[in-house]
């Protein structure tokens, strides 16, 4: 069963067409890795998902909520209707954008007690199982610029987590870190998976991305160019475009 459908989605940024007609559908409990050069859409395509930019055109059916961009644009569909699929929709980023100003407890209670009206003991008590699972526990009252890159992205992660979402959206988040401390970040990503969390993933990670996802897409210019189950598509690309990338990023490592 479908989690999440989009349904050619067009979206340009003036004349600059960056999604030129994307169909995707996401099933519940699976790992979808999205892979391709720099500038093929990839961040735009999860930031439309996300509602934090608007196609001219398409259609998206979320858990039994369907959104027709075209209206979006138009300003034709309600904020509170915007609003609760965005709840429902968890974001991290590359970059890991904690608030600063807020310890890593009050980080991950911040949107279920400010935006879902969570009881604040209720949020405290999930937060700390959070920590726990991404083994910050010890953490809770630290501010975000003592940790570690690694251990900034783990909150990031528990943050999202928090909503209860019924999709996690990654994009990039290993990019930035050092390298020792991608790894840490990939198994917690990996444990994720292994609990049936519903993931796409845009990934510059191709072990994640073979070894963990259970379907790869790989973009090219607004557009999927390829789409299969990962050990396919990575392991034996039938798109020219497809093994051109893979040559090149392979024989960079
Ligand atoms: N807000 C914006 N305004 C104008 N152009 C934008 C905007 N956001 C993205 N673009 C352009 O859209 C194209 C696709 O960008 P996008 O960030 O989706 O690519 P990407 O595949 O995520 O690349 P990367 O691998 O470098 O992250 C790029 O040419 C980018 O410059
Ligand atoms: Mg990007």
């Amino acid at each position: 069963m479908s989690e999440l459908e989009l349904a050619d989605l067009h979206k340009s940024f003036g004349s600059l067409k960056v999604l030129r007609g994307v169909t995707l559908s996401v099933h519940k409990g699976e790992v979808l890795s999205i892979i391709g050069a720099s500038g093929s859409g990839k961040s735009t395509l999860l930031r439309c998902v996300n509602l934090l930019e608007t196609p001219e055109s398409g259609r998206m059916e979320f858990f039994g909520q369907s959104l027709d961009f075209a209206d979006v644009a138009c300003g034709r569909t309600r904020e509170s209707d915007k609003e609760r699929l965005r709840t429902k929709i968890g974001m991290v980023f590359q970059s890991f954008n904690l608030w600063p100003h807020l310890t890593v407890l009050e980080n991950v209670i911040e949107a279920p007690v400010h935006v879902t009206g969570m009881p604040k003991d209720e949020a405290i008590d999930t937060a700390e199982k959070l920590l726990a699972k991404v083994g910050l526990s010890e953490k809770r009252n630290a501010w975000p610029s003592t940790l570690s890159g690694g251990q900034q992205q783990r909150v990031a992660i528990a943050r999202a987590l928090a909503m209860q979402p019924r999709i996690m959206l990654f994009d990039e988040v290993t990019s930035a870190l050092d390298p020792e401390m991608v790894g840490e970040v990939l198994d917690l990503m990996k444990q994720l998976a292994e609990e049936g969390m519903t993931m796409l993933v845009v990934t510059h990670e191709m072990g994640f991305a073979r070894h963990v996802s259970h379907r790869t897409a790989f973009f090219h210019k607004g557009e999927i160019a390829e789409i299969g189950p990962s050990r396919s598509v990575l392991g034996s690309p039938q798109n020219p475009e497809t093994q051109q990338f893979l040559n090149r990023v392979l024989n960079h490592i």
